[in-house]
Order: structure tokens, then C-alpha cells, then sequence
């Protein structure tokens, strides 16, 4: 899969791209991941890509002219599959939305800033708009990054054990039951006594029973999504 991610930060990337399953995900060719400095798409001297808003008011807005030059020059050797706007209006991301994306060829990634980008961009340039969260950050290159995280760790081959990402939290509406590692005993905590059993139908009973418990007291609005659905 390739990414193509539209910023005026690219080095805000540098660290989370360049540890972990990101980095192994590129490594391995399994991602391909393109950095575009909005910037090098302007014309003035100033490499201008906001200007004030029409009709008064407070904030500068991102211009359409360097987006639009940038996904033009993009799209001419990209076909993409989705063009996405960060912005915290936009559909929330979920595990739903990391599968769908994950599933995809070529996605292009624009990272918005300042009041917001000229809403021309939004009505023709983007096909989708996409949020991390119901809380404002000061742009949207964090929340590409974890938008990026979400997909790449799907694509298959990326994480060793195909069945990891099978089991995480989410992909069956449920929340992941929980792990221990040695030692069996730390202080008087102790670790319950069926993982250690070696029975493996138990565990995988125990595991299934503790998902459903924790999802009810945690996150019983997972399970009345299900419901809802037709
Ligand atoms: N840009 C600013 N806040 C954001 C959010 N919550 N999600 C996506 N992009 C954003």
C-alpha cells in the first residue's frame, strides 16, 4: 500500500515512522510511505499556504491553490483510492474505517492547520474526512499518524503473527481480555489459575467470558452498535 501525506510538518513524522511496526511495515515494502512538504507546492516568495478569511473573522485559512496544485501534480502518476482530510468534523475513525482503509492500494493523506482549510478543497478535492477523536489538536499530522498506525498494522504480513491483529481489541466488538507474563506470583498477585492449567479449551473459554464481561462494564455502547446494525 502507499501513502502519500500532504503537511506542513513533515518532520512531525520523523519519530512515529521511524520505530516499531511503521518503520518494520516500510522496511519489509509492505508500505510505502511519501512525505509532501505543502509548502514546496506554493508560487510567492514567502511559500504562503494560508491567507485571512473572507468576510472577516478570527484564524487564517489554508488556501486551495497548493493543495490543489499538489494532488494535481499526485494524481497524475497515483490512482488513489481515497483522498482524506484530517479535521475533527470529519467521520470518527474506528476499527471499521482502519479495516476498510487497510484494505486499499493507494490513499492520500492531508493534514489541515490553522481555522481550517478553504472549503472549496473539502467540496472537490478530498473524498473523505475523517476524525481521531471529539477534541480539537492544533493540527492534523497527529492524528495522520495514528490514522497511518491504524491501517498499516493491518495489511497482511506486517505484524508477524497474522492472527495478532485478528485478536485485538475491536475487531469482533469486543474488548480484548486480559494478558499476564511471568511471574506467576508477584507479591501475592497472583495470575489466574486457569492460564496456567495448559487446558487449552478453558483458557480460550475463560478468554471469550472475560472479553464479554469487560465490554459490558467498559464499553457497553460496542455491543448496542451491534444491535443497531440491520
Ligand atoms: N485536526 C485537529 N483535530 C483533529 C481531530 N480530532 N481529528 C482529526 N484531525 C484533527
Amino acid at each position: 500500500m502507499r501513502i502519500d501525506i500532504i503537511t506542513i510538518f513533515p518532520g512531525m513524522f520523523q519519530g512515529p515512522f521511524e520505530h516499531s511496526i511503521i518503520k518494520r511495515a516500510c522496511e519489509k515494502g509492505y508500505l510505502d510511505l511519501h512525505l509532501h512538504d505543502l509548502r514546496d507546492y506554493t508560487t510567492d516568495k514567502y511559500r504562503s499556504v494560508d491567507d485571512y478569511p473572507y468576510g472577516g473573522g478570527a484564524g487564517m485559512v489554508m488556501m486551495v491553490e497548493p493543495i490543489a496544485r499538489c494532488l494535481d501534480q499526485l494524481k497524475s502518476s497515483v490512482p488513489y483510492d481515497e483522498i482524506i482530510f484530517l479535521t475533527p468534523d470529519g467521520e470518527l475513525l474506528d476499527q471499521k474505517m482502519a479495516n476498510y482503509l487497510s484494505t486499499k492500494q493507494n490513499l492520500a493523506v492531508l493534514c489541515g492547520h490553522y481555522k481550517g482549510v478553504d472549503e472549496r478543497v473539502r467540496e472537490h478535492l478530498v473524498t473523505r474526512e475523517i476524525s481521531i477523536g471529539n477534541y480539537v489538536l492544533s493540527g492534523g499530522e497527529l492524528a495522520a499518524a495514528v490514522l497511518v498506525d491504524s491501517i498499516a498494522r493491518l495489511i497482511p504480513g506486517v505484524l508477524g503473527d497474522e492472527t495478532s491483529a485478528l485478536s485485538d481489541s475491536f475487531q469482533d466488538d469486543l474488548i480484548s481480555p486480559p494478558v499476564y507474563t511471568r511471574p506467576a506470583d508477584f507479591m501475592g498477585w497472583k495470575v489466574p489459575e486457569v492460564l496456567l492449567s495448559g487446558h487449552e479449551k478453558k483458557i480460550r473459554e475463560w478468554r471469550m467470558q472475560q472479553s464479554l464481561e469487560r465490554t459490558i462494564r467498559r464499553r457497553p455502547d460496542l455491543l448496542r452498535e451491534d444491535e443497531e446494525q440491520p
